[in-house]
């Protein structure tokens, strides 16, 4: 695990970071105002993103994260390198978003299926506090595909 910024990222995370940070501008979050974006780097280094998708009846909301990694999948992406989160509140968020236990559960599906435990970059608004870790971190002993076998 590491805390960083962005001017220290590699130009390829700042990509994925501005990517994801773009996508958090479509979030549609009535309820909770609270905007979150994702963005995936595929294993050949396309980068797909999501927002989160709330909805009236609450519990059926949709995180960012699943939202990008649904999409992924409906384009034929399975298997990723990194995940790029960022949010934003009503006012900026000064703390790193970090993805909820559902969504870590499905990152680490997808990790599983990939060549290497998926490295999770989670950001501020500003972008000036980043915590990189392994999705295996974030989700130590976790339940996955290889599991099942
Ligand atoms: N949310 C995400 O999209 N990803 C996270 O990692 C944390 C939470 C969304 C769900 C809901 O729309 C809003 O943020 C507040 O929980």
């Amino acid at each position: 695990m590491q805390e960083t910024n962005y001017q220290a990222l590699s130009n390829e995370y700042q990509k994925l970071l501005n990517e994801a940070e773009a996508a958090m501008k479509n979030s549609y979050n009535p309820y909770s105002k609270f905007a979150v974006g994702s963005a995936l780097l595929t294993e050949d280094d396309q980068i797909i993103s999501g927002t989160n998708f709330e909805n009236a009846a609450y519990g059926s909301t949709i995180c960012s994260e699943r939202a990008a990694i649904l999409r992924a999948n409906s384009m034929g992406y399975r298997k990723f390198k990194a995940i790029a989160i960022i949010a934003r509140g009503e006012h900026d968020a000064v703390d790193v978003v970090s993805p909820c236990g559902a969504c870590r559960q499905v990152i680490y599906e997808v990790s599983d299926l990939s060549e290497e435990p998926i490295t999770v970059i989670m950001s501020n608004t500003h972008k000036d506090k980043i915590i990189i870790a392994s999705i295996n971190q974030l989700l130590p002993l976790g339940f996955g595909p290889k599991n099942l076998k």
